[in-house]
């Protein structure tokens, strides 16, 4: 059976972590667009971002989500966004089926932690079986090779079980 990691990334931390997830596991990306993004910069990023996780919006995605049928392992990526996961995910997780799949988290976040985030997934996603989780605190290029070694014991230890 196949894995499929799905992730949101605003500014490219959760993208970095996904891509190293993804060629360590041989998986499938979707990385989730919003039809709309919210600014990039300053103070209207952290007003229109917070404000979409705080109301737990549902924001219109440009992908069409596949059917999860083919996948036993779906692991999901996200920033923490007003300790919360990002609207995109909102949208993804009320659009599929997932019943008894294998799922796993990955997080980047600013320093806050995504301990709650994590728990707000996995109340939203009952009915399955939480195999693993992961965060990093705004991950950059410059950290590759330790970020590297860190995703593949990860692995080894949650997801290859
Ligand atoms: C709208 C918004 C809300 C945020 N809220 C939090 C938060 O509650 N706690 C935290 O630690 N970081 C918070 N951050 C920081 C991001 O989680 C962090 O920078 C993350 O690495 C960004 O990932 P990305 O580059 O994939 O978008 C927030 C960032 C934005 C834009």
């Amino acid at each position: 059976m196949k894995s499929l990691i799905v992730f949101y990334s605003l500014e490219g931390h959760t993208k970095f972590i996904a891509d190293i997830i993804g060629n360590n596991l041989g998986s499938d990306l979707l990385e989730l667009k919003p039809e709309k993004e919210i600014p990039k910069t300053g103070f209207k990023k952290y007003f229109w971002g917070g404000k979409s996780a705080i109301f737990k919006e549902k924001p219109n995605l440009q992908n069409k989500i596949p059917s999860m049928d083919e996948y036993d392992t779906i692991i999901i990526g996200t920033p923490v966004w007003a300790g919360t996961y990002a609207p995109p995910i909102n949208t993804f997780i009320s659009s599929v089926q997932m019943k008894n799949k294998r799922i796993a988290f990955f997080a980047c976040h600013g320093g806050g932690g995504a301990k709650k985030c994590f728990e707000k997934l996995e109340e939203a996603l009952k009915g399955n079986t939480f195999i693993g989780e992961i965060e990093f605190k705004d991950p950059t290029e410059n950290e590759r090779e330790k970020v590297t070694k860190e995703i593949k014991d990860w692995i080894t230890k949650y997801l290859e079980k």
